[in-house]
């Protein structure tokens, strides 16, 4: 189907497999059957109204971290009681926003904005629903680019200030604490650092109990880590029956707020090789796809499966660079990797493009937006058409 997809849409297209999403869905909801719980899906990981309409009509709340965010939920059928804003810079506009679409907590990560919040929902002449964001000063086991719960990090508050901002909210008329949460970071697979952090939470959690402080929901973020290059899958029972019991003690519901597990593997982008060049110990293959496609390998040297699309037999293996079109010597898709060699014309899947890829996309070199593709019940249609150039100069002026 990926042949045909590329033949009658061109390349580079992001294609997604919608039953894949849905079966992802599905194990993540079975992992938490005995847990009160709320998986909002992190939308930052793939925004397209398609998936997020899968997303909806699988039961899945959200988490949104900008007003263009809320509405694609909104739009994709996910009820605003069902939503946390969550984001390290909300603007009063957005916070004003979500207020009046009634969201189901705005976790706040600074005494300031909390004072936005209270200011915008006094202005409303209603009771905001606010969470605090806590940073348990734990550092996660991943890249330092997706790393956030470290005191140094610009996320959230540190467990006395969290503390006192709950304690707050609760004497402020127009505020209503329902929520503590923590996001350590991304891609992480030893839940120990998850463990740490809740239990950082849960003292704060306990504490402000203390105070009078009711709270209902511990959300603990997302970052499951998936295998990209065919490594250990993330441990979900391990993760859900420690997270489940820390809950249940403390009467709250677990919400969650999984991206990238829920969508990288179920996405593809297809290239296809424009020229190759043989350079000392090395084939260099430029592709039509780039970092304007896919940022990830360039930003943290993240690697991507590659499988190709063309019959490869009897071709020789060597050392190979896939590198995009861009004018960045940072432009690439994979490097050093071990490969058939490359030729000119060659279609190649790029695996685990379903999360961090089209959200990050730029149109650097002016290069206008490509299209997705969504896969499904053994049939397919496009979700996003491939942008034409004069659309590149719609908001501008001379
Ligand atoms: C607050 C928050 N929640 C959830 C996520 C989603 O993380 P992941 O895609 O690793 O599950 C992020 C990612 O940056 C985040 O910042």
């Amino acid at each position: 189907m990926l042949q045909a997809i590329a033949g009658a849409v061109d390349t580079p297209v992001y294609v997604y497999d919608g039953d894949a999403f849905d079966e992802r869905i599905e194990r993540l909801q079975a992992a938490l059957t005995d847990v009160d719980h709320l998986i909002c899906y992190a939308l930052k990981a793939n925004d397209s109204l398609a998936m997020i309409s899968i997303a909806a009509h699988a039961g899945l709340g959200a988490d949104v971290v900008s007003s263009g965010e809320l509405l694609k939920a909104l739009r994709g059928g996910i009820l605003p009681a069902d939503v946390v804003f969550s984001g390290v810079g909300k603007r009063r506009d957005e916070i004003a926003m979500a207020i009046e679409v009634g969201v189901q907590s705005l976790n706040v990560e600074s005494a300031q904005e909390l004072d936005v919040v209270a200011e915008e929902a006094d202005a409303q002449r209603t009771v905001a629903r606010v969470g605090v964001r806590l940073n348990p000063d734990v550092s996660a086991d991943t890249h330092e680019y997706i790393a956030t719960g470290s005191s140094a990090a610009k996320f959230g508050v540190p467990p006395q200030e969290a503390y006192e901002l709950l304690v707050r909210a609760q004497r402020e008329p127009n505020l209503e604490p329902v929520s503590l949460s923590f996001h350590i970071g991304s891609q992480i697979f030893d839940p120990s650092t998850i463990f740490e952090a809740a239990e950082r939470a849960e003292g704060v959690w306990r504490d402000v109990r203390a105070a009078g402080v009711e709270l209902r929901e511990f959300d603990v973020g997302g970052g499951l880590g998936v295998p990209y290059m065919g490594a250990e899958e993330f441990d979900l029972s391990a993760y859900v029956s420690q997270l489940g019991k820390l809950t249940a003690e403390l009467g709250a519901t677990l919400v969650l707020e999984p991206g990238r597990w829920l969508v990288a593997p179920v996405g593809t982008l297809l290239t296809r090789v424009l020229y190759t060049k043989d350079v000392p110990g090395r084939r260099i293959a430029i592709c039509d796809a780039g970092m304007t496609e896919l940022l990830r390998p360039a930003l943290y040297g993240a690697e991507h499966p590659f499988s190709f699309l063309t019959d490869t037999a009897g071709r020789q293996t060597g050392l190979v660079d896939l590198v995009g079109p861009v004018c960045e010597a940072s432009d690439f898709l994979g490097k050093d990797r071990q490969l058939p060699l490359p030729e000119p014309g060659d279609l190649i899947a790029i695996g685990f493009a379903g999360a961090y890829a089209r959200v990050m996309a730029s149109q650097y070199n002016a290069r206008p937006p490509v299209p997705e593709v969504l896969a499904e019940a053994g049939g397919w249609r496009v979700i996003r058409e491939r942008a034409i150039i004069d659309s590149l100069l719609d908001t501008e002026r001379a």
